[in-house]
């Protein structure tokens, strides 16, 4: 059956799906039809995650239940700690998540993806031991101890403690926790098409999630967080906006942290970390990065001629990071830290109708050409 061809399946649905929704028009982001506005308001990272996960808001017992199983399961076995060890000091954090993931699938049974029961506690473990993995390899890699995670702290804060030794203030747990909710989530995205296309062949799910976070580093995805930053301290001050938005777009080059596939708006997770922003700001002061931040903001409007061309998801996120001490490095990472949430969800959903991804092509080579043996080449 011919298609047209479609670069980038853009607009080309790759699944039937109710675990989130993106009205690109409007900037309307919904998780299980609840607004990802009234999550940040009234919800945790936790409780999203069980929401994405399970179709619905838990009741006291399933999230504490929840909580329980997931406190019980941060820890990380001594031989993944040498793994990330033993990984090149100036490997990528994503490289070494991407490795320590895959080899947590040696460690647990995630094969029979058939049985409901162990897909629980392979979500279980993922959601668990990623920010352990991700705080251990920050450490590890400078030469520091590894800090083992703390069962009385909640999620946010216990990841914040494991990176840094030291318990967070209320008001950077809350900003993480919300960080995370408004990563927990994203429709058919780069890097859960990924995922969705490892776990069609029934591969098992660190092989799912390993798969997602190769596709999630990448700059145009996920890595985008980083490279804002980078782009910020480089352009050093808000006078130096203009001159060098000016002279990127001349090149035809992009401007990182902005543009999306689907919004035509700004995107209404750069609005929500924007206010984020400013609570981080008031607690340790502010950041020279987001005067420059709003300035780019402000000339791109200027300069995009009323192309749809907004700030994304990653151009605030990194200048609250950035702010909390948090390595430039670890902002992609804690991406997928909470990304998983959307992977599983996504993994969940396609199990119970999973059918092998076999795409086709179109194929523009030649056929019937001759072998030209070697010595007459
Ligand atoms: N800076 C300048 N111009 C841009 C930008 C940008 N960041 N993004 C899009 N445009 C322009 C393009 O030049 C193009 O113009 P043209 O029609 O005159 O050629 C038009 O807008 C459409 O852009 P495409 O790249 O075709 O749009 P696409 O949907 O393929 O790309 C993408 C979306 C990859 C996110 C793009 O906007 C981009 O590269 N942005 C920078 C990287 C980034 O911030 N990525 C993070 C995305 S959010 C996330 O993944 C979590």
């Amino acid at each position: 059956m011919p298609h047209d061809f479609m670069p980038g399946l853009a607009g080309v649905p790759a699944a039937r799906s109710t675990v989130s929704d993106v009205d690109g028009q409007r900037g309307v982001l919904e998780y299980r039809g609840i607004a990802v506005e009234d999550l940040c308001a009234k919800s945790s990272f936790l409780e999203t995650s069980y929401l994405l996960l399970f179709e619905r808001l838990p009741s006291r017992t399933e999230i504490a239940q929840f909580a329980a199983d997931l406190t019980h399961h941060r820890r990380i076995k001594f031989r993944i700690v040498d793994l990330i060890k033993c990984l090149p000091e100036h490997g990528h954090p994503m490289d070494a998540l991407q490795a320590a993931v895959a080899a947590l699938g040696m460690f647990y049974p995630g094969r029979n993806v058939r049985d409901p029961h162990n897909n629980y506690w392979s979500a279980v473990r993922l959601l668990a031991k990623l920010p352990t993995i991700v705080a251990a390899h920050a450490r590890l890699r400078h030469g520091d101890e590894h800090v083992p995670p703390r069962d009385d702290l909640p999620f946010a804060d216990n990841f914040l403690y494991m990176l840094s030794d030291q318990v967070p203030t209320p008001v950077l747990s809350r900003t993480l926790d919300l960080c995370l909710i408004l990563h927990a989530e994203h429709t058919m995205n780069a890097s859960t098409f990924t995922g969705l296309v490892t776990a069609s062949t029934l591969a098992d799910p660190y092989t799912v999630v390993a798969s997602a976070i190769g596709a999630l580093k990448g700059p145009l995805h996920g890595g985008a967080n980083e490279e804002v930053v980078q782009m910020l301290r480089e352009i050093g001050s808000p006078k130096q906006v203009r001159p060098y938005v000016e002279a990127k777009l001349q090149a035809k080059e992009k401007i990182v942290g902005f543009g999306h596939r689907v919004y035509k708006v700004k995107d209404p997770r750069a609005t929500i970390l924007q206010g984020l922003c400013k609570d981080v700001f008031r607690e340790l002061g502010p950041s020279p990065l987001y005067e420059i931040a709003l300035e780019v903001e402000r000339v791109m409007a200027d300069l995009m001629g009323g192309k749809p061309v907004h700030p994304n998801v990653d151009f605030y996120s990194g200048i609250i990071y950035d702010k909390m001490g948090i390595n430039v490095e670890c902002f992609t990472p804690i991406f997928a830290m909470a990304r998983v949430a959307g992977w599983l969800a996504h993994w969940f959903e396609q199990l119970k109708e999973n059918k092998l991804y076999r795409p086709d092509q179109i194929y523009e080579g030649e056929h019937n050409r001759p072998y030209v043996p070697l010595e007459h080449r």
